[in-house]
């Protein structure tokens, strides 16, 4: 029997957002049905927990009423993003010890048969708070006394768009610095797959330079083409990760009934406006 991993991703839950609210209620009724061993949120449980506490009370609150073993770790939405955006919600101490007071840990470390699961927070690996430094001796010690199982390793961020030698600072993966040194660590002790959200859209790229990675699809809304290139498909939904006690991975697309595909750029008011692309 395999060991059932549900990856659910960007669910932007806010008491001031019925329709996301609306969409988890969806899914967490299915989730209840299937009875995943557990269930990862990949970031972005929160609509604005960069800016207040609420969002994350209430989407601690949801969580917990899954009634299923449950962890997360922060997207840019709880926590701040990457302060080399030089953005206005930069990730800083007071949101991490926001999320830590709220939500508990930003990073983990689960072993299920045959595997060892590692979830970071991306967020704080562009920064230089003390905690980024302990995340990294973390991960390098998670990763130097998993022995025989085969690693998963769950990140808000991808680890990469296109190609790990990226060197642009882009809103949508982790930053180049940081990501070397994550590297440098999978070089030494492999990880099976990277499982990852943030993007709203669900994209298997297969195993690209030696690296399986897969971005989980939104749960709360999807970002129309006119405001976003589309790299991979865009609809709402989960990941379904099968984990079988020999190293095997299966991951598949599940899309619940009755989950509306929103698009932002058609929300108005959720975030600031957002602009249309140019045709280059
Ligand atoms: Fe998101
Ligand atoms: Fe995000």
């Amino acid at each position: 029997m395999a060991f059932r991993v549900a990856q659910i991703s960007d669910t932007h839950l806010s008491e001031q957002h019925p329709e996301f609210t609306a969409n988890f209620d969806v899914l967490s009724e299915h989730l209840r049905a299937d009875a995943p061993d557990l269930v990862v949120n990949t970031g972005d449980l929160s609509a604005h927990g960069e800016l207040e506490r609420d969002d994350l009370a209430f989407a601690r609150e949801k969580h917990a009423a899954l009634g299923l073993d449950w962890l997360a770790i922060p997207g840019n939405h709880d926590v701040g993003n990457d302060p080399q955006l030089n953005g206005p919600t930069p990730a800083d101490a007071e949101r991490l010890s926001r999320w830590l007071g709220i939500l508990g840990a930003d990073h983990f470390r689960r072993d299920v048969p045959g595997w060892r699961l590692i979830g970071l927070n991306t967020l704080l690996t562009g920064t230089d708070l003390p905690q980024n430094e302990d995340q990294f001796d973390f991960l390098e010690e998670a990763l130097a006394t998993a022995g025989g199982r085969a690693v998963a390793l769950f990140l808000h961020k991808p680890l990469c768009e296109e190609t790990v030698a990226e060197e642009e600072i882009t809103y949508w993966a982790v930053q180049p610095r940081p990501r070397r040194r994550i590297l440098d660590l999978l070089a030494r002790h492999p990880a099976r797959f990277i499982a990852s959200g943030h993007v709203h859209q669900y994209r298997d790229r297969g195993t690209v330079e030696g690296l399986r990675q897969v971005w989980a699809p939104a749960a709360a809304f999807m970002v129309g083409d006119t405001w976003q290139l589309p790299v991979g498909e865009k609809p709402v939904g989960y990941l379904e990760h099968l984990l079988h006690e020999d190293g095997r991975h299966e991951c598949r697309l599940v899309q619940p009934q009755g989950m509306r595909r929103h698009d932002l750029g058609l929300m108005p008011g959720i975030y600031p406006a957002m602009r249309p692309l140019v045709a280059a």
